[in-house]
């Protein structure tokens, strides 16, 4: 069912409620990727250019107790936010109260706030993240509109976007243009994609992935299986898989989805192996039926990514998910890098990177601009592959 956007709403001299995701990585109080905070900018510049007064807010990661106050700040994610909009942005270091309130009756047409991280509502009960309904009911009554634009947030069902969904009042709540972008992208190359879809899938363990591999064998025309997930399919297959990453109670599962995929998964010929988990100890490259007993693999080898590449030849839809190696190591970063370039050298594709540690390492490697779509979710780019609904992207209104 197609969702309602901002742009179907009329937002002029409203108070918008924004739900954003600047779940940001932050370390000593300085952000260290700002992905998401740019990612939400078309959103917040639209409401403010069309006469709307934002009230914008996030959560910053866990508040588990009063320690987390300091650390989970969110202050400095509002100082930047305002830096890139190149407009004030009033920080109101509450989330709910009086000082947060006379802020929202204080903003003028084409202004905005961000308040305090959502989750030091957590301190208390869990408020923010058990969806406490006098939290949504008490966020929704300072605004008219409500635009939720934190696809990276859509797995969970809080007070901050569901809750609010309920209570902001029947066709005001839309998404926003990112989370409009993630449901396209993401939604479409699971519901609807053009053939044929290749899906790419790393990461270091078979457990991490499973209701993904699980809906791709459905929906996929072909599963590539790189990273070190692929050893535990080795040890299934009989293969010797030395010291390398083994989940050893998810053989049988492994096993299991070999057999239900038909020859839809292709794992890769060679590897790239070392006796320690090291940049710098002696590795070479040997074929995955030559993995000596004493040496573990660390990424997949040149015939692997030479293979994964021509496998790639001519699909018009491609997901990917997880790197092929230890890519924060230059030596086993070939894998991942042969692999980025693979899908960035497609023309006629639509190319998506499903969020997590492969959209960091596309980015990082220099391809963001290579891909169609890179996704700002972690776990709930993650859960959308799986073909679970998502509670932030169900509550928002139908168009
Ligand atoms: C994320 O980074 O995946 C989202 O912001 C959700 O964060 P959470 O896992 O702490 O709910």
């Amino acid at each position: 069912m197609a969702k309602k956007i901002v742009t179907d709403l009329d937002v002029a001299g409203k108070k918008v409620l924004m739900r954003v995701d600047f779940n940001v990585p932050m370390k000593d109080g300085k952000i260290t990727d700002e992905n998401r905070i740019v990612a939400a900018l078309p959103t917040i510049k639209y409401v403010l250019e069309n006469g709307g007064k934002v009230i914008a807010f996030s959560h910053l990661g866990k508040v588990k107790e009063a320690a987390d106050l300091e650390k989970r700040n969110i202050a400095p994610v509002a100082a930047r936010l305002s830096e890139l909009l190149g407009q004030p942005v009033t920080f109101v270091n509450a989330t709910r109260g009086e000082e947060l309130e006379k802020a929202v009756a204080n903003l003028k047409d084409g202004e905005i706030l961000m308040f305090q991280n959502t989750r030091f509502e957590d301190l208390d009960g869990k408020k923010e993240s058990k969806n406490d309904p006098e939290l949504g009911k008490y966020w929704a009554s300072l605004g008219d509109l409500f635009v939720n634009d934190a696809f990276g947030t859509a797995h969970r069902a809080h007070a901050s976007n569901v809750g609010i969904a309920a209570n902001i009042g029947e066709g005001n709540t839309a998404a926003g243009f990112l989370m409009e972008k993630e449901i396209k992208f993401i939604g479409g190359a699971v519901d609807a994609p053009e053939r044929p879809l290749v899906a790419i899938l790393g990461g270091a363990k078979v457990s991490d992935k499973i209701g993904v591999i699980e809906n791709l064998l459905v929906k996929a025309d072909k599963i590539l299986i790189g990273g070190a997930m692929m050893f535990t399919f080795f040890k299934a297959l009989g293969k010797n898989t030395g010291t390398s990453l083994v989940e050893e109670d998810k053989v049988e599962l492994a096993k299991s989805l070999l057999e239900k995929a038909e020859g839809k998964i292709i794992l890769p010929i060679d590897t790239v192996i070392c006796k320690e988990f090291s940049n710098d100890a002696p590795h070479s490259v040997v074929s995955v039926d030559e993995i000596p007993n004493d040496e573990m693999g660390l990424d997949v080898g040149p015939a692997t990514v030479k293979l994964f590449t021509e496998q790639l030849v001519g699909a018009k839809t491609v997901v990917w998910n997880g790197p092929m190696g230890v890519f924060e190591m230059s030596n086993y970063a070939k894998g991942t890098i042969g692999v980025c370039e693979a899908i960035a050298n497609l023309e006629n594709a639509t190319t998506i990177i499903g969020g997590g540690d492969s959209a960091a390492a596309a980015i990082s490697l220099g391809f963001a601009d290579k891909f169609s779509h890179i996704s700002t979710g972690g776990g709930a780019s993650l859960e959308y592959l799986e073909g679970k609904k998502l509670p932030g992207v169900e509550s928002i209104s139908n168009n």
